[in-house]
């Protein structure tokens, strides 16, 4: 047996022989056998040893017999519980023996001694010692360790209220029925408690109204399941404002297994709730914004071919929720496949941004609708398209309105074509009807100057040279002389006025020398009529022009110089012909008042109309400027106004005697 398993035992006896024996006897117990050869030693040995299984006691003993010794013992706190065997060869009554156990003897034994029996009533009594010592090992062992544990948990409960203390979350401790121990310094910062006021349950006070039931019922459904607790719901500040908190709470169990404490902690989630709220809101407010429009948002990444539409996209092309396979090609298959070039041409496109239109089949009635698509194409590192992100527009209605509109418009510019066509006929047939009734006129104007020169003028001039005769043959009666000379001037002036009518209705000169001639001779004629200088300029390279061309011109003029006779003031007036890129210019202008506005369209007269329609006829251009005070500018145009040789050359002459008599009077 090691020594320090090993147990004190006392043999006490003055007899050195019994003592001996008793060790003989309890030698083989292999124990440490302390011997003492009286009361008093005994006491020594004790005081001195301190620690003893049991201890054999001689009863009689000179001096401090055996019963006194065992009382000394037992007044010992220490010994109080120290076992007593008595050993006795005389002392041997039963008075003894209830003497000797009010000693506190555990036993008494007679003597002779039976050395088995000792032995074996000594051993137990030695071996209950040895595990009393070792239970109270043991038990100061595990004191020790419950001390340490308590420190450590001490330490680390410490430990978790500095942590605790130092994380944004509100922490708390509650024991295993809910009920709060310890909260961090954070929960009485948010909610202004003071710390006397927050235990048990007080922090139901500042949970939300609106679930406090709901928070509280799962809360101790938790507790009595024993299963952590997670929940979100406001909670009240010190500055009245209710704010969400997410609050965990797990449960600390024992070895046992059993629920020993809750630890708890609020996270402050507000701002993420507000986030999404608002989030929320904006989703749904582009939710309903892309239904009131009739528009869909995509996302499609154009490496790998994945394709995120909105619920509102789906429903356009006509899928049923949760069936749109969410690829390019999907999408791509809808497109009807003449359209398909125009649908992908943002995948070859250098800008950034595209707008596309093309037709789809939608997939739950195989109509055909238009979508308008546009976006933006996002690319990577070497420049090509990474994604498309964008929105589809049904433009179908617009589309359906467009065609009609485009149909509408087609017919009716196919009306406006017909009644611009009937139109110009009109036109066409009035301008060829003016064009003749102006031929006829001016055919009119020739014939009825040539009757009153041919015919009248004739006539007058046979009178006239009667009346030479009648003069020469004249008697001298003089009233009849004088008669003669009166009928001979006024049959004079009759045929000047005859001759000047007939000029003015058809210049011979016109026919005959050309329009330069007939020009001079009528504004010599104009001025010396009116009184109005007219300057004339003529370019000298001009020639001879169309017959229709001269005559028009000539009207143009007679026209123009009436007019300012008439409307202008003015006391000159200029009349300008040039040819000018092969194009004949004739100008006729004036110093006076100008054209009155609205005078041509309020009270409209035949002058500057005839002028247009004659121009017109030839494919000329008027352009009548007038600004007062500056006076008014009439100038017309005519291309290809000039003459070929032959017919230059092939004009008939007939008026040739009459123009070379005219002029020759
Ligand atoms: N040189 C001009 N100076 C000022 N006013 C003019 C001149 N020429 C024309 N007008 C104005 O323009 C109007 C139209 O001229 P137009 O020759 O067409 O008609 P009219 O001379 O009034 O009548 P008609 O020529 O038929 O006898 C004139 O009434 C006159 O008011
Ligand atoms: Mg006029």
């Amino acid at each position: 047996m090691p020594d320090k398993d090993k147990v004190n035992i006392l043999m006490v006896d003055d007899q050195p022989s019994k003592l001996l024996s008793y060790a003989a006897i309890l030698d083989e117990l292999g124990e440490n056998l302390i011997q003492a050869a009286s009361g008093r030693e005994a006491l020594e040995k004790l005081l001195k040893n301190h620690d003893f299984a049991v201890v054999l006691m001689d009863v009689s003993m000179p001096e401090l017999d055996g019963f006194e010794t065992a009382r000394l013992i037992r007044e010992h706190p220490r010994f109080q519980r120290t076992a007593i065997i008595f050993i006795s060869a005389i002392h041997l009554t039963d008075l003894d023996r209830v003497k000797g156990y009010e000693r506190g003897a555990v036993d008494y034994v007679s003597v002779p001694v039976n050395p088995e029996l000792l032995r074996a009533k000594v051993s137990v009594f030695a071996d209950l010692h040895r595990t009393t010592r070792q239970l109270e090992t043991l038990n100061r062992e595990l004191e020790q360790r419950i001390a340490e544990r308590t420190l450590d948990l001490q330490e680390s409960e410490a430990q978790f209220r500095t942590l605790a203390n130092s994380i944004p979350q509100l922490a708390w401790m509650a024991d295993r029925d809910g009920s709060i121990l310890w909260y961090s310094d954070r929960w009485y910062e948010y909610t202004g408690l003071k710390k006397e006021e927050t235990g048990g349950s007080s922090w139901e006070t500042r949970v939300d109204p609106e679930c406090r039931d709901s928070v509280l019922e799962t809360w101790r459904a938790s507790i009595k399941r024993g299963e952590p607790f997670e929940m979100e719901f406001r909670i009240r500040g010190a500055d009245g404002v209710y704010r969400w908190f997410l609050t965990q709470v797990t449960p600390m169990r024992d070895s046992t297994g059993a629920i020993r404490r809750w630890f708890g902690a609020r996270t402050n989630i507000h701002e993420q709730r507000e986030t999404r709220r608002i989030l929320e809101e904006t989703q749904e407010r582009l939710i309903l914004a892309q239904k009131a429009a009739n528009c869909g948002t995509f996302d499609c990444d154009a490496r790998t071919g994945v394709n995120i539409w909105s619920q509102e996209l789906q429903e356009m092309y006509g899928f049923a929720p949760g069936t749109f396979p969410g690829t390019y090609q999907a999408w791509l298959d809808c497109v009807l496949p003449e359209d398909r070039g125009a649908a992908e041409a943002p995948n070859k496109q250098a800008a950034d941004t595209f707008e596309t239109e093309y037709r789809i089949l939608k997939r739950d009635n195989n109509q055909i609708r238009w979508m308008n698509s546009r976006g933006h194409i996002k690319r990577d590192s070497m420049g090509k398209p990474a994604r498309f992100l964008g929105l589809n527009i049904d433009i179908t209605r617009m589309k359906v309105a467009e065609e009609a509109l485009q149909r509408a418009h087609d017919e009716l510019e196919l009306r406006v074509q017909t009644r611009t066509a009937e139109l110009r006929i009109a036109e066409e047939s009035l301008r060829r009807l003016s064009g003749r009734l102006m031929q006829s006129q001016d055919d009119e104007r020739r014939r009825i100057a040539r009757e009153l020169h041919d015919g009248l003028g004739q006539y007058l001039v046979a009178v006239k040279m009667n009346l030479d005769v009648l003069s020469m043959t004249a008697t001298a009666d003089s009233r009849l002389r004088e008669h003669l000379a009166d009928a001979t001037k006024q049959i004079e002036d009759a045929i000047s006025e005859t001759r000047t009518i007939s000029h003015l209705l058809h210049p011979p000169l016109l026919d005959e020398i050309g329009l330069e001639s007939a020009l001079i001779w009528y504004a010599e004629g104009f001025a010396k009529r009116s009184g109005i200088s007219v300057k004339v300029d003529i370019s000298p390279s001009i020639g001879r022009l169309q017959t229709e061309v001269e005559t028009a011109l000539f009207r143009v003029v007679q026209e123009c110089l009436t007019n300012v006779h008439r409307h202008s003031g003015s006391s000159t007036a200029s009349v300008r012909l040039s040819r000018y890129n092969g194009e004949m210019r004739l100008e006729v202008s004036d110093e006076g008042k100008g054209i009155p506005e609205g005078a041509t369209s309020s009270a409209p007269g035949v002058g500057l109309q005839g002028i247009r329609e004659r121009v017109l006829q030839l494919r000329g251009r008027v352009e009548i400027a007038s600004d007062s005070p500056k006076g008014t500018t009439v100038v017309v145009t005519i291309p290809d106004a000039f003459q070929s040789a032959t017919a230059y050359g092939s004009l008939p002459r007939e008026a040739t005697a009459f123009a070379s008599e005219v002029e020759s009077r």
